[in-house]
């Protein structure tokens, strides 16, 4: 009798665990189910853990995911070493094949919520390794300061200070890269940080350096309104659910959950700041067909004082929407990536939007069968898909 119950109580568990409904036309459904039940046990575990007071969720899932670090091994076709860029660490992959003239630059930004990951770990550091080798680029991939140790701005300053580094004349030249054809790039939150970083050099008169590209995929862009359809729709999403965005943004600012509490609501914008409002207004930014089924309601205004003792998640540096046309219309050839199934989907197509609206060249890729995350999922067809795109997109434009 007590096995009978144990066995059903285990089937029940495994029941709820493995029931994630996904969207209908996801290519490999059971092979992604197991990466996302996988996901959903060790954050349930480590939520619990977090309850206890034992460990801050973000510190036991960066703990993890040390063990998927690999170390800067070089191969037959790309050398890999490290070295440090105005004191930040980075990863940098030379093709080792012999060439004439200089080379692309790439400088990539991993992604991993501001919390998580680093250049190093094996997703990052296979897909920067394959980027060096098919595009005959040299390829920096710069680590930075992870929440909760470090907050805003300190990701944003530790990427910056390493691109100027890089940008210098002399050091371009040190590693053969042509200083005509150097892009950035990153996923997600690297995303997020490229977008920021690629805003800040072409407002700084001591970069000479001026950036080809922007390559973004799936980026975060802003904090302000946390209840765009994307995020209406997105319970369901592989990966990435609402309310785990909701704590990544967060955490970039604080560990202070009272601001995760009011960005829950969508109440963490005080009255003061509501003209931004304009800059992330899905109804006049996002095309017809992801307005359907949602009406627009602007954020309601919040306290004065959570924007006063975390002023961030106001910044142009932390949310690259929030920038003027101005601004955007000096940005490079841009390249971004969104996909259906991302909570983060209608930051990418706001940014498109405006983009185009003051006149930048943009690449849009809109993958259908796409989620969160799927950029580095290796061993899917998705992912091959998703890099194919972007290499030859890169091929063609850096
Ligand atoms: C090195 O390049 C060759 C030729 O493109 C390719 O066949 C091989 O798989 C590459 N090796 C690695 C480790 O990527
Ligand atoms: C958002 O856009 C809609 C439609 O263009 C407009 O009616 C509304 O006033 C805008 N709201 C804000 C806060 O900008």
């Amino acid at each position: 009798m007590a096995r009978t119950i144990l066995l059903l109580v285990a089937v029940v568990l495994v029941a709820y665990y493995i029931y994630v409904p996904l969207p209908g036309d996801i290519e490999e459904p059971w092979k992604l189910l197991l990466e996302t039940t996988t996901l959903k046990i060790i954050m349930d575990l480590f939520s619990f853990t977090e309850l206890l007071g034992i460990n801050h969720l973000m510190d036991s899932v960066q703990f993890l995911m040390r063990f998927q670090e690999v170390p800067a091994t070089s191969d037959e076709n790309v050398t890999v070493t490290e070295t440090t860029f105005d004191g930040v660490p980075v990863r940098i992959y030379m093709p080792k094949r012999k060439s004439e003239a200089l080379r692309r630059g790439l400088f990539f930004i991993h992604g991993g919520g501001w919390c998580l990951g680093s250049a190093a770990t094996v997703n990052y550091d296979l897909l920067t390794r394959q980027t060096a080798d098919r595009l005959d680029a040299v390829v920096v991939s710069t680590n930075y300061g992870l929440a909760p140790k470090y907050h805003f701005p300190h990701q944003f300053e530790d990427v910056y200070s390493a691109l100027r580094w890089f940008l210098q004349e002399n050091i371009l030249e040190r590693y053969g890269v042509d200083p005509r054809r150097v892009g950035v790039s990153g996923d997600s939150a690297g995303g997020n940080l490229a977008a920021a970083v690629t805003q800040q050099v072409i407002q700084d008169p001591d970069v000479k350096t001026k950036l080809k590209v922007q390559a973004l995929v799936y980026p975060a862009l802003q904090a302000l309104d946390l209840k765009l359809p994307s995020y209406q729709e997105g319970s369901n999403f592989p990966f990435l659910s609402p309310s785990l965005m909701v704590r990544l943004w967060s955490e970039y600012f604080s560990t202070d959950r009272t601001l995760e509490k009011a960005m829950l609501l969508n109440q963490h914008v005080p009255m003061e700041f509501s003209h931004l409002f304009q800059f992330v207004n899905w109804s006049s930014l996002l095309p017809e067909r992801y307005k359907t089924g949602h009406f627009y309601e602007s954020p309601t205004p919040g306290s004065s004082e959570l924007a006063k003792k975390y002023p961030g998640f106001l910044d142009v540096k932390a949310c690259p929407l929030l920038a003027n046309d101005n601004t955007l219309s000096h940005l490079p050839l841009t390249y971004i990536i969104t996909c259906q199934y991302d909570v983060l989907r209608d930051d990418g197509l706001m940014y498109v939007r405006r983009l185009q609206n003051v006149g930048v060249h943009v690449t849009h890729h809109h993958f259908e069968d796409g989620f969160h995350g799927a950029f580095t999922l290796h061993r899917f067809k998705i992912a091959d898909k998703m890099q194919n795109q972007y290499l030859s997109w890169l091929m063609k434009n850096l």
